[in-house]
């Protein structure tokens, strides 16, 4: 018999957990590889990964599910092991990036509308048939001097919710994940803006997902935190982040659902951290807020990996580092 929806949302939110965003898609992968020097290739990606799920104290204590890409999902170690494999020896959830990215919305606003809704209930099937307990879709929200528009914020909302009851039709967790984007350009907007956007584009989400039908006990959030644009010169404290995300979020999240797990979205690794704790300090939130990080999980693994199967011990003792903290942060404990 199938777990049901909140069974699988509930175990990734399971305390001291959270989620390792391991699904860049190939362009994203190759800007990553491109810094360190490194070429795109098949088994360069494959060594990476294999390096991050063989990790196997950071897997085993920290990681509740890791999200793939559709090539991660059916891959193997260099040893012919599955990756299904290593991460279900670690009790860790396959989940699967199921958009097919965030394209120019039409006009000159400079927004992004994702695409990946054509087929996606015959690609579910097979994901569920793969062992993917949960998935994940990515809007794209711009801030800048004429964005976002009441157009782009109704058409990711309506698309994240197309997605969303597909997913739980197939059996299949949906992350629901519209991000405010933070490290784009111009980046110059205040936290105040921020946390407005935030806002509108959460209950426009919400309206959306109640409208299809989607059990909202069958779905997890992945939100931004509410932060000033990277180019701006406000440098909120980590107090007052936790304390208007945390804010932003009573307001327009429903208590019904199960978690919350946050995108690091370009913060330094000890920033996402940080905030992560401080919101978990904060008192009286009806839902558990976790980790669902790609960059602040893995950029130093990155770099100490550097392409070569020698520097996995020491690769992994940093990725293990990471999680460790998050975790801490996750159970609000994290002290730096
Ligand atoms: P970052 O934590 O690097 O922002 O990535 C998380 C993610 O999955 C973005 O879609």
């Amino acid at each position: 018999m199938t777990k049901s929806l909140n069974a699988i949302a509930q175990k990734l939110m399971e305390p001291g957990k959270g989620i390792l965003a391991a699904d860049e898609s190939e362009g994203t992968i190759a800007k990553r590889f491109a810094k360190i020097n490194l070429p795109n290739s098949l088994d360069l990606r494959r060594d990476y990964r294999e390096m991050l799920f063989r990790s196997t104290g950071a897997m085993t204590n920290y990681i509740s599910g890791v999200i793939l890409t559709e090539e991660t999902l059916e891959q193997s170690a260099a040893d012919g092991t599955a990756f299904r494999a290593i991460l279900a020896d670690a009790d860790v959830i396959p989940g699967i990036k199921v958009d097919r990215g965030a394209f120019p919305m039409p006009g000159d606003s400079g927004e992004k509308i994702t695409e990946g809704l054509d087929g996606l209930r015959q690609r579910l099937a097979r994901y569920a048939g793969l062992g993917a307990g949960f998935a994940k879709w990515r809007a794209v929200i711009t801030i800048n001097d004429i964005a976002p528009t009441r157009n782009n914020i109704r058409a990711n909302a309506h698309s994240l919710a197309r997605y969303a009851i597909l997913c739980q039709e197939a059996g299949i967790v949906p992350v629901v994940e519209p991000e405010v984007v933070g490290d784009g350009e111009p980046g110059n907007h205040s936290m105040e803006r921020c946390a407005t956007v935030t806002g509108e584009v959460l209950e426009n989400v919400f309206k959306e997902l109640r409208l299809a039908g989607v059990d909202l006990s069958g779905m997890l959030l992945k939100p931004n935190m509410v932060l000033p644009g990277i180019n701006s010169r406000e440098r909120p404290s980590v107090q007052d982040v936790a304390k208007r995300t945390v804010e932003v979020l009573r307001e327009h999240v429903p208590a019904a659902v199960p978690g919350i797990a946050f995108l690091s979205g370009g913060q330094t690794d000890e920033e996402a951290t940080a905030h992560l704790s401080a919101m978990n300090q904060i008192g009286g939130k009806p839902w558990p807020l976790t980790f669902s990080y790609g960059r602040a999980l893995q950029n130093v693994a990155l770099r100490t990996w550097a392409g070569r199967r020698e520097n996995f011990p020491q690769a992994q003792a940093a990725f293990t580092h990471r999680a460790h903290m998050n975790s801490l942060a996750a159970l609000g404990t994290w002290t730096g």
